[in-house]
This record gives C-alpha cells, sequence and structure tokens, in this order.
C-alpha cells in the first residue's frame, strides 16, 4: 500500500484518518493543502510530516507566477513558515525543511520549473533515505532484542502510538524494530497500547501489525502497568517526535508514564529513533513546544459525544520523558546511550 507518493505535479497521501477501515487518498496541489493535511492528521508520525513537508515547500515553488526571483524567494520563506507551523512538536519538520531550503538556495537562476524538478528530486531522496535509515534502526534493534531474548525466550514487547510504515513512510521505528525482529523470531507478542485520544495504536499498529502478520493484542493506555507487575512485557519500544540534546525524549502523550513504569519493573525502555530526530538546538526536554490539539478529539469518540457539554479539556498530544528512564537510543548508526555519541 502506498503512504505517500509524488504523480503528475500532486501529491498523493494515504488517508490515515480513515484507516482501518477505508483505504483513500489526498491529492494535493499546495503547499497550504500540505499544511493541512500534516495539521488534520492526514499524515502524521514524525518522520512521515518531514517528508511530506518537502513536497509541500516543492509545490510551494509552481503554486503561483513569479514575476522576479526576488518575489519566488519571499513566497518560499513564507511557504516554509507555514509548514513548519502546521505541527510544532516533531523536529523532523524543520530539519526536512532545511534540506530543501538549503536545495532551493543552490538552485537560484534557474526557471521555476527546473527548481520545481530538483526540489522535488531532493524530497523523494530524502524519503529514500528516510526509508534506509528505518531498515538500519530495525537492524540493530533486533540485534539487541536477540541478545535480551537469549535470556527470557521469545519476547512480549509494548509499542505505544504508531511508529510503523505509517508513520515514517515505509518499515517503521520501533515497529521496524519489531517487524525486524519478528523477522528473527524472537516476538512472541505485541502489546499495543490503544493511545487515546486519536488512537493510533487501535487503529493503525493493529493494522499493520496484521498486515505484517505479526500477533498482536490490542491494551487500554492504562493496562500497561498491570501487564508489566504481572511480567508479561519484555521489553517496552517507543518512537520520538523529537530528542533534546541531553536525551530527554518528547513523544506520543502516555510515553512518560510507560517509561516510569518500565523503570519501576526494571524493564528496559528504548527509543528507536533516526538521526533527523535528534535536536541539537534544543538542550533539554522542557524547552520543547507541546502541541495542544482540539478538546473535540477528547470530547468524541468517532462522531460520539462522551461526556456532557461542559466539560473542560485539556489535550496535550506529547509529554516528555527524562533521558535517566531510556535504556538506549536505537539509531541508524547504531545502539546509543546518550545523544552524543551521534556526533
Ligand atoms: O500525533 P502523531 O500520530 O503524529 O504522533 C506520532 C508519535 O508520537 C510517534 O511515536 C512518533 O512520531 C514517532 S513515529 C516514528
Amino acid at each position: 500500500m502506498k503512504i505517500i507518493s509524488f504523480e503528475n505535479d500532486r501529491l498523493i497521501l494515504l488517508d490515515q484518518r480513515k484507516l482501518p477501515h477505508r483505504v483513500c487518498y489526498v491529492r494535493i496541489k499546495n503547499s497550504e493543502e500540505t499544511s493541512d493535511a500534516i495539521k488534520d492528521m492526514v499524515a502524521r508520525g514524525a518522520p512521515l510530516i518531514g517528508i511530506t513537508s518537502c513536497y509541500g515547500y516543492a509545490l510551494g515553488c509552481i503554486e503561483k507566477v513569479f514575476a522576479s526571483s526576488a518575489d519566488l524567494i519571499k513566497h518560499m520563506d513564507m511557504v516554509k513558515q507555514r509548514l513548519l507551523n502546521s505541527r510544532p512538536t516533531a523536529v523532523n519538520l524543520k530539519w526536512a525543511l532545511d534540506k530543501m531550503e538549503e536545495k532551493f538556495n543552490s538552485l537560484k537562476g534557474l526557471t521555476q520549473n527546473e527548481i520545481f524538478k530538483g526540489l522535488v528530486d531532493t524530497a523523494d531522496n530524502l524519503k529514500e533515505s528516510e526509508i534506509q535509515a528505518n531498515e538500519k534502526i530495525g537492524e540493530y534493534g533486533a540485534k539487541l532484542l536477540k541478545k535480551i531474548s537469549r535470556k527470557k525466550g521469545k519476547l512480549n514487547i509494548l509499542s505505544h502510538c504508531n511508529t510503523g510504515a505509517l508513520a515514517t513512510g515505509g518499515w517503521g521505528t520501533a515497529l521496524g524494530v519489531i517487524r525486524s525482529a519478528f523477522n528473527k523470531g524472537i516476538v512472541k507478542m505485541v502489546y499495543v497500547d490503544e493511545t487515546r485520544p486519536r488512537l493510533q495504536g487501535a487503529r493503525l499498529t493493529c493494522f499493520e501489525l496484521k498486515e505484517a502478520g505479526i500477533p498482536y493484542t490490542l491494551i487500554c493506555d492504562n493496562m500497561s502497568g498491570l501487564l508489566m507487575r504481572q511480567k508479561r512485557i519484555d521489553v517496552a519500544i517507543v518512537g520520538a517526535d523529537r530528542i533534546a540534546s541531553n536525551g530527554d525524549v518528547a513523544n506520543k502523550i502516555g510515553t512518560y508514564m510507560v517509561a516510569v513504569l518500565a523503570k519501576y519493573h526494571r524493564i528496559p525502555f528504548y527509543v528507536a529513533a533516526p538521526e533527523s530526530t535528534f535536536d541539537f538546538n534544543t538542550p533539554e526536554g522542557d524547552n520543547i513546544e507541546i502541541e495542544t490539539r482540539d478538546e473535540e478529539e477528547v470530547l468524541f469518540i468517532g462522531k460520539e459525544r462522551i461526556c456532557l457539554e461542559e466539560t473542560r479539556v485539556e489535550n496535550l498530544a506529547f509529554d516528555i520523558t527524562p533521558q535517566k528512564f531510556v535504556a538506549a537510543y536505537i539509531t541508524e548508526k547504531g545502539v546509543i546511550k546518550k545523544p552524543d555519541e551521534l556526533q
């Protein structure tokens, strides 16, 4: 199933809001529609929103005819800012757009169409290199899990949110590790946190695990503590939206609770993420902006309102897990204990 593609000057995104019941696509023609698709979570997951924004940036270059190169440059500054503003927490967005801007600067002087083609090529390359990074993360992670399984046998793994191909464009980060470990025959069961309020675990992770033939069991977000206490979880693996230079991790709301519980129960808690998720400009987790989303996401399940009209809601989409709870980071460059080891 195609997750993201670019054909005939249109960005085509699998509409993740409709999964698992409907497989349908959204066709996007400009940077504004791209930014809206990221905000509305047609495409989501830190690496995938980075890649999506690259194509949105490329589209920005042909959405008008520009009288001068100065006009085009001004417009592309606005396009970059518009895309950056679509979701604040995942650093992959900035990482990807900085690369696109660098390419744009190197193409100045060419025609609009030539610049557009150069930008689309860069977006394609970036997508491919992110998917390759995922495969590497999978290899390193599976080796790490193999060591644990020598002592414990086949592993019961806890997963949070969706960190699979749907979140990255292909293979996945934490779910990529699970895929690679499954291929080595060391996965007994994946316990999938449903991940309220958007239910990425229930809707997307279960869907991907089923497609891959990996055994899974869906649990409510508030069940993992009991499973850990009952010694039914051997390892927890999550992805990340941003990793500060001290190693604090911003990830889907609920991750922090999993990490603290895992530490208490002496269960290794791993963060799987590509280099593009590490933000050396942000010293620590408390400096990371946490996205607040619409209260309707909490007030409703599907189309049904579940509480009284006057109910007040706080809907923070991510939380911060301090570095001390992370056993290791699984990256495409290897398994590391501190972000510094990447530099
Ligand atoms: O709000 P989402 O669905 O974009 O949040 C996604 C997550 O929190 C993932 O865990 C994270 O982006 C890592 S995905 C490889």
